[in-house]
């Protein structure tokens, strides 16, 4: 059995695109399990770029099954324009990818909604107010989708009701419902033959000594539950969401690997400790290209937060950390990286729970030295600087998680996975 989840460690954007692509070829079934349309996963392939949202990364290799679980929102139009955009670069997607019949349908209506809490920065895409549904138990499935009767009425009373709150909160827009109806009808057919009990499916092919690679988005501090509340995304892009968004059970999980910068970004509102507001952080989003995937914004951007990865560790039980983007460091003297936090007199050696507290807390860092040298493309552990090691080393004792591999450039083969490491013998 070896069904290993990948997820991020921080605040999203952490390089899981580039990833999961990069192992799932040693697995039979990539499978994403929350999230819709918000995340932007990029995958470099030779002179190709791939900006992933709604799809598991593993379609890109040929032959590879992605499902798309009953944890995710799908906004139908931003699901079949990533399709047409994929098989037009030449990917096979019809026949390889499965949708699940529980995952819930996104609506036009959802991003009018979105007004009321688009104050934390969110990505406008509707993300929140379609979860809210499905919590409300009020929203509309794939399944729903595909039965014109009960698709209909759904529809009918959850617009009707949408219509009178915006309405009366001054957020209407204009919305021609019927025309959204039907293009909805025909989306329903074009998504059908994808459609699975993708459980049942995942389940079976477990049984028939099938590996799968859990593919999540976010990051477990947009986690709904362990995240900055309220400044997260709405589902559990968390270890155990993995479970929940596809109905394999947590005694099919062989292990668990954390996906990490070498610093740390953020986009959108929310609190951020270690934020680098000088010209360091300048530099970062610079030499990173820190922008958003999706929506283009500049990504907030700061330094390694030990405590922060600590309890990400704790919550998702790693086995295994992948550090990317060590090249992005490449220039700096010195490397501050939070170790602690102080608040007011007190050490906080955890993520405090309210963003009040998360805003007074004061990082203290440590400064490592720089290596000053190029690692970018560096496809070997032993050809990385002394110095980078040195800060790979650090991150690991402090943080208490191997790092397994790291990442040194965009694309597949800009990567070093650490011989005889844990996450050498989960991707095996
Ligand atoms: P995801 O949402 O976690 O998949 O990450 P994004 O795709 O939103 O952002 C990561 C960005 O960094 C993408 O543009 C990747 O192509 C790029 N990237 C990934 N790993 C590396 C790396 O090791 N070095 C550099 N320079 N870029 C990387
Ligand atoms: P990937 O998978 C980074 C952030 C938004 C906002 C908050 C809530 O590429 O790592 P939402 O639209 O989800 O309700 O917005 O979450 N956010 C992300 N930040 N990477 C992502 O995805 C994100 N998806 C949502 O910026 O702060
Ligand atoms: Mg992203």
């Amino acid at each position: 059995m070896r069904n290993v989840i990948i997820l991020g460690a921080q605040w999203g954007d952490e390089g899981k695109g580039k990833i999961v692509d990069l192992f799932s070829e040693r697995f039979d079934i990539v499978a994403r399990y929350q999230g819709g349309h918000n995340a932007g996963h990029t995958v470099v392939v030779g002179d190709k770029k791939f900006v992933l949202k709604l799809i598991p990364s593993g379609i890109l290799h040929a032959g590879k099954k992605a499902v798309i679980g009953n944890g995710l929102v799908i906004d139908p139009a931003a699901l079949m324009a990533e399709i047409d955009a994929l098989e037009s670069a030449g990917v096979e997607v019809r026949g390889n990818l499965f949708i699940s019949n529980r995952a819930h349908v996104l609506f036009p209506a959802h991003r009018m909604m979105e007004k009321l809490s688009a104050s934390i920065g969110t990505t406008s895409r509707g993300i929140g107010p379609c979860y809210e549904d499905k919590t409300g138990r009020r929203g509309v499935r794939i399944a729903d989708l595909l039965n014109p009767e009960v698709f209909r009425a759904q529809y009918d009373s959850v617009m009707e009701e949408k219509v009178a709150i915006a309405r009366a909160l001054g957020i209407y827009q204009e919305l021609d419902l019927r025309r959204i109806r039907d293009e909805y009808e025909m989306f329903a057919a074009r998504i059908r033959p994808m459609v699975r009990d993708t459980a049942i499916l995942l389940n079976q092919a477990i049984r028939d000594g099938k590996a799968v690679l859990f593919e999540g988005a976010q990051g477990t501090m947009l986690d709904i539950d362990h995240g900055t509340y309220p400044f997260v995304t709405s589902s559990s892009a968390s270890a155990g969401g993995a479970c929940t968004g596809t109905g394999v059970p947590p005694t099919r999980i062989s292990g668990v690997i954390g996906v990490s910068k070498a610093y740390i970004t953020r986009v959108g509102g929310g609190p951020f400790p270690t934020e680098a507001l000088d010209g360091a952080g300048e530099m970062i989003r610079k030499r990173g290209n820190e922008f958003g995937a999706v929506t283009g914004r500049p990504r907030r951007c700061g330094w390694f937060d030990v405590p922060l990865v600590r309890y990400t560790a704790a919550i998702n039980g790693f086995d295994s950390l992948v550090v990317t983007k060590l090249d992005v460091l490449d220039e700096f003297d010195s490397i501050p990286v939070c170790t602690g936090y102080r608040l007011g007199r007190q050490e906080a050696a955890e993520m405090p729970p309210t963003v009040a507290e998360i805003e007074k807390v004061e990082p203290v860092y440590e400064c490592v030295p720089g290596w000053r040298a190029s690692t970018f493309g560096v496809s070997s552990y032993d050809d990385l600087p002394e110095k980078a090691k040195d800060y790979l080393a650090f991150l690991e004792s402090r943080t208490g998680v191997e790092v397994g591999c790291i990442s040194t450039g965009p694309e597949r083969n800009q990567t070093i996975v650490r011989p005889g490491s844990r996450l050498e013998k989960l991707v095996a």
